[in-house]
């Protein structure tokens, strides 16, 4: 069925989303599929009108289904499980929504939502979709400096926050790093809603932080109607890596977002309405966003917010609790939590205990699944393990296996076969087009399909000049592979700086900056090297100025406190090598991909354009330093 279904795609793409765009409830219903003249590569149902919350809460409502459960939080960190209902969350989410609209947030403002994996986030996310306010959620792993970027380039009017969260045994306060955001931020909100947790008080300031409960009693009751917004209305902004410092916010409208997103529930996922849902994953992920919040709740499905970890939050076999409790249908998260998982407990003893009839299949995405990992998943879980590939630019599959439309044979290595929508194809430095089998860029045919990407927020040049202007006509992926005789597409690197540490986007050269803002720094090269659990791990090769008189431990432990600082644990930085000199080529750039090879105790060929070839046995002999 899959060939079928994407033939169909190919020969009429817009004759395809209009059907696929019946099944959402419009206040206008689009007329016009696709109009190639509007924005950089064209929009999608240009004239319909829509709200992206009535279509997560109020339709299922309105169709009797207000007492279904549409949300469960599990969190072992807090020992607590709590469903709710369509009805509990349209009644939270139009009390926060009145609160919001009594702070002065209106249809088009940003609010920053900066909090754990608790309801609290999921209601204030929907109630800006709500209102038509555009939310940017920034995961809670970023530190101060990265929240305030975020503030600033987006401008938001107010930032929904927590007083905690809470990973794994420890709680981790989130208001100083708020406060000392708004402080770093040039761009200064006009008020904060913070949830008080039981296990952390925050400090409030007086007339700018608020109750999120109080603002909920405030407003118990209260009817906010959902704004009617067009299709090409931004829905978020989601910042995520790009290759400076500066992080890219991504631009998801509304319209396209939930045609697509709803198709890929039942065709991707294979999940019918009332079937529970689970991805893994956080809300501060793309991720999180299309498959913990909006395409669970648009499509019926009972979706799980997990706060807790693979392992640790108790144990091991908290996924399999999990699963078996919920009766979880299909399970979707990053490899390496199976990585984790199967560190832990090798033979999957935990999973003895438990009920696991209802499960069906599981999905991994955010990094390349090894075939190992999937091998083994295969074997414990004894469902389909699917590996598929997207990207935060994109908001839902690029490559994969899709459920729904019959189950293709499953080639290790690979997400298997582009999605309708996708045009994906291979081509060299120059653009041209190559020969299957061959590795290369990997480009996909403009337009790109409803709920991907339609611009950079207020960075349209930028959007331009990193993803179109290389191959014209094209969306570089910036991943590199080559697509088999059959069709299967293989992932097999980043074209650009982007490393990915347990799932989790990263780039060098954000890292490097952070570095190189040391005083002690003179120069210095971040690398993505191998890390059996993690995927990747960054590693500094740093060069110190003469002058410094600190001792390496000394200047080494200040630079991974800089690192943490600056961006946030989440970039799991915790090594440096110092180095007395960087390996360049003869016009000065910085031989990283060499090092990483020498790291990894891969093959390596001296690069003929080295200025220095000695420098390169430097490295070797540091990093031999460094491991013994
Ligand atoms: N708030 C604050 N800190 C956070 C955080 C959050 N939401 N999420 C992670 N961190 C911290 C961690 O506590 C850790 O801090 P530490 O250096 O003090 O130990 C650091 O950021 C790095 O986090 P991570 O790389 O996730 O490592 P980990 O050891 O905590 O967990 C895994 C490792 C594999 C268990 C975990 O990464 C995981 O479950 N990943 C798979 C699922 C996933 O989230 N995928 C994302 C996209 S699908
Ligand atoms: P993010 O935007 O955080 O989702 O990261 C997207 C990037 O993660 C992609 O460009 C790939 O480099 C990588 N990625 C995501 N899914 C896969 C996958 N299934 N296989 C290989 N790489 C993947």
């Amino acid at each position: 069925m899959y060939h079928s279904v994407y033939e169909a795609w190919k020969k009429d793409p817009e004759g395809f989303w209009a059907e696929e765009s019946k099944a959402i409830d419009w206040f206008e219903e689009p007329t016009k599929i696709f109009d190639e003249d509007m924005g950089v590569y064209g929009r999608w149902f240009t004239d319909g009108v829509v709200n992206t919350c009535y279509n997560c809460l109020d339709r299922h409502v309105q169709d009797n289904k207000g007492d279904n459960v549409a949300l469960i939080y599990d969190s072992p960190v807090t020992n607590t499980v709590k469903k709710f209902t369509y009805n509990d969350l349209l009644a939270d989410v139009s009390a926060f929504s009145a609160a919001l609209k009594a702070k002065g947030i209106g249809k088009g403002d940003r609010v920053i939502i900066y909090m754990p994996m608790i309801p609290q986030t999921v209601v204030a996310v929907l109630a800006c979709a709500r209102i038509g306010a555009i939310h940017s959620v920034v995961f809670g792993g970023f530190a101060a400096n990265e929240l305030a970027t975020r503030i600033d380039d987006c401008e938001a009017k107010l930032v929904v926050s927590a007083s905690c969260g809470i990973e794994g045994a420890r709680t981790i306060a989130y208001k100083p790093l708020l406060d000392d955001a708004i402080e770093l931020s040039k761009h200064k909100p006009e008020a904060t809603i913070i949830y008080q947790r039981e296990q952390l008080a925050a400090d409030m300031v007086e007339g700018r932080d608020f109750d999120f409960d109080q603002a909920l009693l405030d407003n118990k009751g209260a009817e906010v109607p959902c704004e009617p917004m067009k299709a090409t209305d931004p829905l978020y902004i989601l910042y995520t890596s790009g290759t400076t410092g500066q992080p890219k916010g991504v631009v998801r409208d509304n319209g396209g977002h939930l045609v697509a997103l709803n198709w890929t529930m039942h065709n991707i996922y294979g999940v019918k309405p009332g079937e529970v849902f689970w991805a893994a994953s956080d809300v501060g992920w793309v991720v999180g966003h299309s498959y913990i919040i909006y395409g669970p709740l648009l499509s019926g499905n009972p979706g799980i917010l997990f706060e807790g970890k693979p392992i640790g939050t108790p144990d091991a076999g908290t996924f399999w609790r999990i699963i078996s409790e919920h009766k979880v249908k299909s399970l979707f998260t990053a490899p390496t939590a199976f990585r984790a998982i199967r560190k832990e407990d090798p033979n999957a003893e935990f999973i003895k205990k438990y009920d696991l009839s209802h499960f069906e299949a599981l999905f991994l995405a955010g990094e390349r699944a090894d075939p190992d990992t999937i091998k083994w998943a295969e074997d414990v879980l004894k469902v389909p393990v699917i590996d598929h590939w997207w990207q935060t630019e994109t908001g839902w599959t690029i490559a994969g296996n899709p459920m729904g439309l019959g189950f293709l044979p499953v080639k290790y290595g690979s997400p298997a076969v582009p999605m309708p929508g996708y045009d994906v194809q291979i081509v060299n430095d120059e653009g041209e087009q190559i020969e299957a089998n061959e590795l290369g860029n990997i480009v996909v045919k403009l337009p790109l399909p409803p709920g991907s990407m339609p611009t950079l927020w207020n960075a349209e040049e930028r959007f331009i000049d990193a993803y179109m202007a290389e191959f014209p006509g094209y969306y570089k992926t910036a991943d590199a592979g080559y697509i088999d005789e059959d069709g299967y597409l293989y992932i097999m690197a980043r074209t650009d700086d982007i490393i990915n540490v347990a799932g989790h986007r990263l780039s060098t050269g954000g890292i490097e900056e952070a570095i190189a803002s040391h005083e002690s720094v003179a120069e210095c090269a971040v690398v993505g090297v191998t890390d059996k659990l993690k995927g990747q791990l960054p590693i500094g090769f740093v060069v110190v100025n003469s002058a410094v008189e600190k001792s390496a431990q000394e200047v080494e432990a200040e630079i991974v406190a800089q690192v943490r600082s600056l961006i946030g644990p989440v970039a799991a930085f915790k090594s440096v090598i110092l180095v007395p000199r960087l390996p360049k080529t003869r016009s000065g750039k910085i031989l990283r991909g060499t090092m990483q090879k020498i790291y990894d105790g891969l093959e390596w060929k001296m690069p003929a354009t080295i200025d220095d070839p000695a420098i390169l046995d430097e490295i070797k002999s540091a990093i031999d330093v460094y491991r013994s």
